[in-house]
């Protein structure tokens, strides 16, 4: 119990280090080596590129594109290459040196297969051989005694003591990385929102094309969608109506965060995701805070805040939460003071609030109701939308965490 305990706040820790730190693209990286270039491309596919980025303290192994072996054979689903990928990530860092100071015989060393929940026993673990006279060899627990090893080629790439790539020269074999997993089921949006909480928002998608294709288009590369409840879109609708066209599809969009969050993510950090309205609409932010809120999460755009309130759907790559207020973007609306009256004009100075209207949001009824808030329409911000263009998809538009040091103190703290 305790040490169960202990490991979860200690992976909280990492995960919460690991938003903290500078990333690092493990794509980027190994594009510089075309030689691996096909086990890149299978890193893509699958998604398990952002999983790495996300973390720190990590070795990569990979494979040359002449050594693909069981990983380039056909037939088999991206969640099946998943697992088989999933084994080469060894969760502790291995750099060219440390792994020849390794002692002699057999170090085991748990792989993301092992913390994915998928591996049974001790299936997700692989050892390390330090064999006489300075070979190094890999190998995953649960494979055969006839399966030959795989030798340890070279270190590739190096940032000491987050990320080390090192070239194997085979593919691990795994018989249970290998099993055949299913393609999971095709997700209709409209019938998920439908089902509970979120009938209206499922109408407003619907309705609209634009949004509709694009969230529908990443559903399966890792989506967090926030859908107001029934009640939350009713109260919101007369201001809805009055957008316009691109401003409702920005506005929907912006619901939408392009990455893939648990519950547990979500309530475990703290920091500012970038939405699908950001790569949508060109040279705007259209991002908001997350923030932990109790055992749920608060989302808060500096208009308005909404809790989450209900989880829909929690599976990688796709979660669906219901929240309490329909998100109003600063892009769209005015921004809410925190202090209520503001008394003279040469009063503290504020770095942010609005210059081009500065009483508009001074009405003393512009409290947490947002329906009663001062901005009534959207405000002249919206009128660019409608001439920006689709194209901007950034990279950087993919969410990122800016995590509190104070997450991980505090999680450090609690383990101890
Ligand atoms: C990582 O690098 C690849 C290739 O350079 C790029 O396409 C991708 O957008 C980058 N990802 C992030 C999250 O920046
Ligand atoms: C891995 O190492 C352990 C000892 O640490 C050993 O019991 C096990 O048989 C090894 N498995 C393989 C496949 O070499
Ligand atoms: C998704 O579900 C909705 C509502 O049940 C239905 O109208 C629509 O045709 C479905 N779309 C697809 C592509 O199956
Ligand atoms: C939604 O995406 C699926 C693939 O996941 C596709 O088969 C379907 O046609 C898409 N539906 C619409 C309405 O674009
Ligand atoms: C809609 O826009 C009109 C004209 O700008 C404005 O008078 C009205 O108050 C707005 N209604 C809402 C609910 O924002």
């Amino acid at each position: 119990m305790e040490a169960r305990r202990r490991a979860l706040l200690v992976a909280l820790a990492v995960l919460a280090l690991a938003a903290a730190a500078e990333g690092y693209n493990i794509t980027k990286i190994l594009a510089a080596y075309p030689e691996y270039s096909q086990f890149n491309k299978l890193l893509t596919q699958t998604r398990l590129a952002q999983d790495i980025n996300k973390r720190r303290t990590i070795t990569v192994l990979v494979v040359a594109n002449g050594d693909m072996g069981s990983l380039a054979g056909g037939g088999r689903t991206l969640q099946t290459i998943r697992h088989m990928l999933q084994i080469h990530v060894l969760v502790d860092y291995y750099g060219g040196k440390k792994l020849h100071q390794l002692a002699h015989g057999v170090t085991a060393c748990s792989s993301m297969f092992q913390e994915s929940g998928a591996a049974p026993g001790m299936s997700g673990y692989v050892n390390i051989t330090q064999h006489r006279g300075g070979k190094v060899t890999f190998t995953a627990e649960d494979a055969e005694d006839s399966a030959p090893s795989s030798a340890f080629v070279k270190s590739v790439k190096e940032i000491p003591y987050d990320l080390a790539v090192l070239q194997i020269s085979k593919v691990l074999a795994s018989p249970e990385a290998e099993a055949p997993v299913a393609a999971p089921a095709p997700v209709n949006i409209t019938e998920l929102l439908s089902k509970k909480y979120c009938k209206s928002f499922a109408g407003l998608l619907a309705a609209d094309a634009d949004a509709y294709s694009t969230i529908n288009a990443t559903k399966d590369n890792g989506l967090t969608l926030f859908c107001p409840v029934d009640s939350a879109v009713a109260s919101f609708m007369p201001k809805y109506k009055n957008l316009t066209a691109k401003g409702r599809t920005a506005i929907l969009l912006y619901h939408a965060v392009p990455d893939y969050y648990s519950l547990q993510l979500l309530t475990s950090n703290s920091g500012k995701v970038s939405t699908l309205a950001t790569s949508n609409v060109a040279k705007k932010d259209y991002s908001f805070d997350v923030e932990k809120d109790g055992e749920t999460a608060e989302l808060d755009t500096k208009v308005n805040s909404a809790s989450v309130t209900y989880t829909i759907k929690d599976d990688d790559p796709l979660a669906v939460y219901a929240i309490s207020k329909f998100l109003q973007p600063k892009e769209l609306y005015k921004i809410a003071k925190d202090i209520a009256p503001a008394p003279a004009p040469e009063g503290p100075k504020k770095k942010k609030t609005t210059k081009k209207k500065p009483s508009a949001a001074a009405s003393p009824s512009d409290d947490d109701d947002d329906d009663d808030s001062a901005a009534d329409s959207p405000d002249d911000s919206s009128s660019d939308d409608a001439t920006a263009d689709k194209d901007g998809a950034a990279p950087s538009a993919v969410a990122g965490w800016v995590t509190a040091a104070v997450a991980v103190a505090s999680a450090l703290a609690l383990a101890a």
